[in-house]
């Protein structure tokens, strides 16, 4: 097999939030570590995973990669494109008019498209704008019409629908406008913040089929961030699991399933079968809440809830390391 092509190369990626001050005289800064020195790869061509409970940081992480907020500090090396002399570019310190023809090459796909699609724009002029912001065609030519209607027919759209607001389509039929805005764009990767995770069942998997069939056709890079297990199961090639805002385990997708290593992802993979985290998780920790981001637990973050907690977990961080081949754990402990 041919060796994987980066896409991304992460290095200590951290985004923290600032909190707004709540009286005068509070002195402290207080921050949401959203994202704590985050470091993996990306490979060009394959599905990652992002799974965790809600609020680990699976959200911030999609949308800082894709520059939409800005990098409190690390590293975000894309290789999808290379500056004069040749290199990838550092889109953590970028600068926007770096930035602005590689957000053509980024694209997102939203939980509810509903929200991301302007409800005074028909479907054609949804798909249309990108391409026309970014010269792909000139306005209201005759080939961006073409094309047009030939996006929405590989999304499974009728061509009649072009003229069609948002407000006249079910869930389904918006995820589909919203992944036919994206893939209009030609893009190298495409983070999926939950797309699936508002529709029914049964619309579920024609949606993710259409994902995988896209992907397929035009060789695209997916970050596919769920809470839903069977869901990251069916279409991830690897998974990263996160918890308080840090990776804490990285594998394959059989190897995730079936080699965990990580507490944390065991307790994860206990919610089967019922298979939506929010759910199930708490049944195989520790009681108690989940940490709040703004003060995280010392040493290993999920020492509070741990069942195999030991004393160095409370003063020594674990670090991401590859204790089996492509199999990246942060744990002293770790389930072998
Ligand atoms: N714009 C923001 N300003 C301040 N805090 C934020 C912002 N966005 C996210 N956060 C905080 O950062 C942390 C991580 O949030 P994030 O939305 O990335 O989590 P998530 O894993 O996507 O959760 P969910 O599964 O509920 O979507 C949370 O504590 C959240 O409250
Ligand atoms: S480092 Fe310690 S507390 Fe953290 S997951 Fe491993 S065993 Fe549990
Ligand atoms: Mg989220």
């Amino acid at each position: 097999m041919a060796e994987p092509k980066l896409l991304f190369e992460l290095n200590n990626l951290t985004k923290h939030f600032p909190l707004k001050k709540e009286t005068l005289f509070q002195k402290e800064q207080l921050v949401v570590r959203a994202n704590e020195n985050i470091s993996i790869n990306i490979y060009q061509g394959e599905t990652l995973g992002l799974v965790g409970e809600s609020g680990c940081g699976k959200s911030t992480l999609g949308r800082t990669l894709l520059r939409l907020y800005p990098v409190t500090s690390g590293d975000i090396w894309y290789h999808g494109r290379l500056d004069e002399a040749g290199k990838p570019i550092n889109l953590a310190t970028a600068d926007k008019e770096t930035i602005r023809p590689l957000r053509k090459d980024l694209q997102l796909i939203f939980q509810d498209p509903y929200s991301s699609l302007n409800p005074r724009m028909t479907v054609g002029q949804i798909i249309a704008e990108g391409l026309f912001a970014h010269g792909v065609f000139d306005k209201n030519s005759e080939e961006s019409q073409e094309y047009i209607l030939k996006t929405m027919e590989d999304c499974g759209l009728a061509p009649y629908f072009v003229h069609r607001y948002p407000h006249q389509f079910s869930g389904g039929q918006r995820q589909r406008i919203g992944i036919a805005r994206s893939v209009a764009m030609k893009p190298k990767f495409i983070v999926a913040d939950e797309p699936v995770s508002a529709l029914d069942v049964s619309i579920q998997s024609q949606i993710i089929n259409l994902m995988l069939d896209l992907k397929e056709r035009d060789n695209l890079t997916y970050l596919f961030i769920s809470h839903d297990l069977s869901v990251i199961k069916y279409i991830s090639d690897r998974i990263g699991v996160m918890y308080l805002g840090d990776i804490v385990e990285l594998a394959s997708t059989p190897d995730l399933f079936d080699r965990r290593l990580h507490p944390y992802t065991e307790a994860l993979l206990s919610a089967i079968p019922t298979t939506d985290i929010r759910e199930t998780v708490e049944i195989k920790l520790k009681e108690g809440e989940m940490p709040s981001p703004i003060n995280p637990p010392s040493g290993c973050k999920f020492h509070t809830r741990c069942p195999y907690a030991q004393d160095r977990c409370k003063e020594e961080v674990p670090l991401l390391r590859e204790l089996k081949p492509n199999h990246h754990v942060a744990c002293h402990f770790p389930l072998l």
